[in-house]
């Protein structure tokens, strides 16, 4: 790893620290994480071991991220902007499965060009399909680098794009997986359920 690679871990940790610091005003109830199920009442007991989780997404900005637990999984809430969604079909070449193919990463209603049911909003789990690192957002576009802005997972160097597809070269061998998820109206997402069709 050089001096850059270092430089860039150090900021998407500090940036990490800044947006799971302000994801409490933005996630319902049943994402927060609970450490101790056996002094919890029934009704969040449930929600801590499965219960879908709310997502308030309306103060969401463009190009904010925020991460939630579900079932003890990180997920990550996107809102991407319009130049993120533009540039979603730059490295399609560079990508091991650019067309959704491998089923059991998304559900069929998140198996599109965005991996989304509405464009704007990805919703993928935080968990590198390699080892199940956490990968670390890097949103800056490098076209030195033919970097468009993604996922940078430290663990072992695997990289995904903004629709959480996974490059060839890498370890990860599958783009990163989509939870059920619903929404229940334009500013709330629930995550761990859906109606078959979202
Ligand atoms: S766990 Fe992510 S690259 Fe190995």
């Amino acid at each position: 790893m050089n001096e850059d690679d270092v430089d860039r871990l150090d900021r998407n940790r500090r940036h990490f620290l800044t947006v799971a610091t302000a994801v409490t005003g933005l996630v319902g109830v049943g994402a927060v994480a609970v450490p101790f199920l056996s002094s919890l009442k029934p009704s969040a007991r449930a929600q801590a071991l499965g219960a879908p989780v709310e997502v308030a997404i309306g103060a969401m900005q463009p190009g904010e991220m925020v991460r939630v637990l579900w079932r003890g999984r990180l997920v990550f809430v996107l809102r991407r902007t319009e130049e993120m969604l533009g540039r979603l079909s730059d490295n399609i070449d560079n990508l091991r499965d650019p067309d959704s193919e491998v089923v059991e990463q998304q559900p069929d209603y998140s198996a599109n060009e965005y991996r989304s049911v509405k464009p704007e909003f990805l919703i993928v789990e935080g968990s590198c399909t390699h080892l199940g690192c956490a990968p670390l957002e890097d949103f800056e576009v490098r076209p030195a680098e033919n970097w468009g802005g993604g996922f940078f997972c430290p663990c072992h160097g695997s990289k995904f794009d903004l629709a959480g597809r996974v490059f060839k070269g890498v370890p990860a061998p599958t783009n990163l997986r989509v939870p059920p998820h619903r929404f229940v109206r334009d500013d709330l997402i629930l995550i761990g359920q859906d109606s078959g069709a979202a």
